[in-house]
């Protein structure tokens, strides 16, 4: 393991699917901090799935609850907080990532991010007519949002973890 000490934490954004919890999982190990998920935080306090809470209560509700999340996680001790694929795209959140931490974008093309959230039914903004062609929008939309991130680390072709986990931590 590095041995450091993480004054900021490392904010890990970008589209479902671009390995925002995979990475996270490992930097924090590598760098002995805490690891931290906005999506998870928010399903532990409303004790319902996050597709759950769109059906019920709609995306605005949620996305009302993911900025309170996100700004409580980053009160927290510095460390590695991965982020829902629609947080960063709040100037707010950006505004709040930007005082607390360092953010960092996982860029994945749209084939690579297909192949990983093609069989997972837990993403209810892919729950449409034709599931593909959302996600490309969705992407070309938020692009320039995720291009505002402090560092931009490049996740094609299909990257090994380890090898994403020592960029970061090298930057
Ligand atoms: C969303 C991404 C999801 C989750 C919700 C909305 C988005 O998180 O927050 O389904 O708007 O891209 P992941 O990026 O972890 O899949």
């Amino acid at each position: 393991p590095v041995r450091c000490v993480l004054t900021r934490s490392v904010v890990l954004v970008g589209m479902m699917g671009c390995g925002k919890t995979a990475v996270g999982t490992a930097l924090a190990e590598r760098l002995g901090v805490p690891f931290r998920d906005t999506d998870e935080a928010l399903v532990a306090a409303a004790r319902m799935s996050i597709a759950e809470i769109f059906e019920r209560d709609g995306e605005a509700f949620f996305r009302a609850r993911e900025t309170e999340v996100l700004q409580r996680l980053l009160t927290l001790e510095p460390g590695v907080l991965s982020t829902g694929g629609g947080a960063f795209l709040r100037p707010e959140n950006r505004a709040a990532i930007a005082e607390a931490g360092v953010s960092v974008w996982l860029r994945a093309d749209e084939p690579l991010l297909w192949s990983r959230v093609k069989h997972k039914t837990t993403r209810p903004l892919l729950q449409t007519d034709n599931p593909r062609r959302t996600l490309g929008e969705l992407l070309a939309a938020r692009e320039p949002a995720y291009g505002q991130a402090t560092l931009v680390v490049d996740a094609n072709p299909d990257y090994a973890i380890d090898d994403m986990v020592t960029e970061v931590v090298e930057v």
